[in-house]
């Protein structure tokens, strides 16, 4: 009896410290001036702000909450045109899982498993994609 009463103690104690680890997790803040410098990583082929244009991918000035595929000149990928076509809006949340892996992103959005990206740059730290999202929230506040 003891016996079972430490190990039921054990398994809540695991089940409490999972919740507070999740519980962080959600509560993490993106850091706009250290986004700032995250986003060197983009700028080969992305530019953000006033008189911004297209590079090796379309310019990224207020990009939290614009539709996705949506800058008429520049020429997107089938998939995320279709996936634009199909109404995505670029939230916090849908940036957070597309900046991980944008063609896992797209195959698990458009349930193809042939979907691709033309951009093949993946942002694995979670606190970078906060961070550079924080950030670019601020360029369409600027605007
Ligand atoms: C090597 C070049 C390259 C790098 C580096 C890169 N991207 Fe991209 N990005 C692209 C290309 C190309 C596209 C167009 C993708 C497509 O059409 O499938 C794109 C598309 C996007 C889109 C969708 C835009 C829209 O109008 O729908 C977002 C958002 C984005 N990139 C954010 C970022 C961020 C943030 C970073 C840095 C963490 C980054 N990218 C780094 C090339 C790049």
């Amino acid at each position: 009896m003891p016996k079972f009463n430490s190990k039921s103690a054990l398994a809540i104690s695991a089940v409490l410290a999972a919740q507070l680890i999740g519980g962080a997790a959600i509560a993490a803040e993106g850091d706009a001036v250290k986004g700032e410098k995250v986003f060197k990583k983009c700028s080969s082929c992305h530019m953000v702000g006033e008189g911004a244009k297209n590079k090796v991918g379309p310019y990224l000035t207020g990009i939290v909450g614009r539709a996705a595929g949506s800058i008429e000149k520049f020429k997107y990928g089938k998939s995320l045109a279709a996936a634009g076509e199909a109404g995505l809006v670029w939230t916090e949340e849908e940036l957070m899982e597309y900046l991980l892996d944008p063609r896992k992103y797209l195959r698990a959005k458009l349930d193809d498993k042939k979907a691709k990206s033309k951009m093949a740059f993946k942002l694995k730290k979670e606190q970078d994609r906060l961070d550079v999202i924080a950030y670019l929230k601020t360029i369409e506040a600027a605007e």
